[in-house]
């Protein structure tokens, strides 16, 4: 088989959660573009409108669905509409997530935040992030599972973070707990599902130019001083995620499950500031 031949998702129909912006935007576009029917669900209803539109008039087949992934019973019921519309769900990219914005330590760690202390870390902050970014990818897993496993067949990659393994100590004890939380849920629905010929994997990216956060990483001077930390001197664009999207999401990765892969510019390496 050429090499391009096993990158082919043609055809294929798949889900992407938090697809309306940032880096479930760019696993929508790689996979369209190269021929899979895409539908992303987001709660920002605007952004939906307006990207899917602008992807649609490429050609390329997307729709959006305005749906929350912390409610269960609406995510089930759009993986059933979905599934039912192309009469086959082969790819689901668990990627909605929230950064909760605050840590002990300012971004750049270098002095103390007493709002982000663990004693003055409310339930309801603790709580909402957990919900989302741990619970919402254990109902889109359950979700594809329901579709994929009588099919024998499917691809499900979960977006974690280089804070699934390091502690990120500006962003958040919730957010760690979350994304280490996801990575293992990855882990063991991999062992479980793996006899149904479905496989399920992460992505962990490192510094991303996205929205999250308020948009903080889209002033070109914090993504100068960000990119400083990361061994490769940038942060990364969404276009820098998409190649492995397709890899997971198509056969080239049919042998490869409970991997959490790292794209982060060389930050797990450590770091030299010379
Ligand atoms: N940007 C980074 O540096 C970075 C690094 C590591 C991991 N991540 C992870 O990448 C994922 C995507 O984040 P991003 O950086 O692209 O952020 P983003 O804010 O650009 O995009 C996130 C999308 O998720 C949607 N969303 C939020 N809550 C939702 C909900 N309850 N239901 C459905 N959709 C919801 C938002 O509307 C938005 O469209 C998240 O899981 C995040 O934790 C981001």
């Amino acid at each position: 088989m050429k090499a391009a031949d096993m990158y082919k998702v043609d055809g294929y129909g798949a889900i992407v959660t938090g697809g309306a912006s940032g880096i479930g935007l760019g696993f929508a576009e790689v996979l369209a573009e190269n021929g899979a029917r895409v539908t992303v669900l987001d709660v920002n209803r605007d952004g939906l409108d307006r990207e899917t539109k602008r992807l649609r008039d490429k050609g390329w087949d997307v729709r959006g669905m305005t749906v929350d992934v912390t409610d269960h019973a609406a995510l089930d019921r759009a993986f059933d509409e979905t599934a039912g519309l192309y009469g086959r769900l082969d790819v689901c990219f668990a990627n909605a997530g929230i950064d909760p914005g605050i840590g002990f330590v300012s971004i750049d760690r270098t002095r103390r935040v007493p709002e982000g202390a663990i004693e003055n870390y409310d339930d309801a902050r603790w709580n909402r992030v957990i919900e989302l970014n741990l619970n919402g990818v254990f109902a889109t897993i359950r979700a594809a599972a329901r579709h994929m496993k009588p099919r024998r067949s499917g691809r499900i990659v979960v977006t974690t973070s280089m804070a699934a393994m390091e502690i990120e100590a500006g962003i958040g004890a919730a957010y760690m707990a979350a994304k280490a939380g996801a990575a293992h849920l990855m882990r063991n629905a991999a062992l479980e599902l793996a006899k149904y010929q479905i496989t399920v994997n992460a992505i962990a990216p490192g510094w991303t130019i996205t929205n999250i956060g308020a948009g903080w990483m889209q002033d070109k001077k914090v993504q100068d001083e960000v990119g400083q930390w990361v061994p490769l001197r940038r942060v990364a664009s969404t276009e820098d995620l998409k190649g492995l999207a397709l890899f997971l999401a198509s056969p080239a990765s049919s042998y490869i499950t409970g991997a959490q892969i790292v794209v982060d510019g060389g930050c797990q390496l450590g770091n030299v500031f010379d």
